[in-house]
C-alpha cells in the first residue's frame, strides 16, 4: 500500500509512512484516510476517460467506504471527477485550480486513480505545505483553510468527491504575499 506524501515547502522536508503523514496531517486539522483501492476492477484500474457508467461502476464499488464517511461526516450528495490530457480545456482548468483559495465547506477528495496534490496553507511555523496524494487516499482540507488542488507530472486522477451542499461549494480566492509557487 502507497500512502500519501508530504513537503513542507518552506525548507523541502518531506514526511513519508502512513503514521508519519497522518500524525503532521492531525496537527494541521486535515482529515487523512485510506481505502483499498485496490478494489477498483482491473478494467478501471488505468482508465482516466469515463462514462457516466463508469462512474457509477466506481460509487457503487467504494459504496461502504463513502457511506461510512458521509453518515460520520455529513455529506449529502458525492460524484466522480476524471481528469487528464484527454480532458477538453485541461490547461484552463489547471490555470484557474492553481489559485489559492477557501471554501465555506470542507474538501473531501477520495483518490481512486493516478495521483494529485493539494497545496495547503499550515499553521504559521509550517507554511504552505504539499500533500501528494495517490490511489486509495482520502483528504479533507477543512472549510476556511488556504489551498489548491492540482495534477502531478502524469497528469492524470480519478477522484471521488463528498460535498455537504451542492451549491454550497464555492471556490473564494485567497490572497497571500507569502505564497510562493513551486
Ligand atoms: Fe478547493
Amino acid at each position: 500500500m502507497t500512502v500519501a506524501e508530504i513537503r513542507i515547502r518552506n525548507t523541502n522536508e518531506r514526511i513519508s509512512g502512513e503514521s508519519n503523514v497522518q500524525a503532521f496531517l492531525e496537527k494541521q486539522e486535515v482529515l487523512y484516510e485510506h481505502w483499498n483501492a485496490g478494489k477498483l476492477p482491473a478494467d478501471l484500474q488505468e482508465k482516466f476517460t469515463l462514462t457516466d457508467e463508469n462512474k457509477a461502476q466506481i460509487l457503487s464499488t467504494f459504496d461502504e467506504e463513502i457511506q461510512e464517511i458521509a453518515a460520520r461526516r455529513g455529506y449529502k450528495t458525492w460524484d466522480v471527477i476524471a481528469l487528464s490530457e484527454a480532458t477538453p480545456n485541461i490547461e484552463e482548468l489547471l490555470t484557474k485550480f492553481e489559485q489559492v483559495h477557501t471554501h465555506t465547506e470542507d474538501e473531501v477528495r477520495a483518490i481512486v486513480s493516478g495521483k494529485g496534490i493539494f497545496i495547503i496553507k499550515g499553521t504559521e511555523d509550517v507554511g504552505y505545505f504539499d500533500v501528494e496524494l495517490e490511489a486509495g487516499d482520502v483528504i479533507s482540507v477543512p472549510e476556511h483553510k488556504a489551498h489548491f488542488f492540482t495534477l502531478m507530472d502524469n497528469r492524470q486522477i480519478v477522484a471521488i468527491r463528498l460535498f455537504i451542499e451542492t451549491d454550497g461549494w464555492i471556490a473564494h480566492p485567497y490572497a497571500d504575499e507569502s505564497f510562493q509557487k513551486a
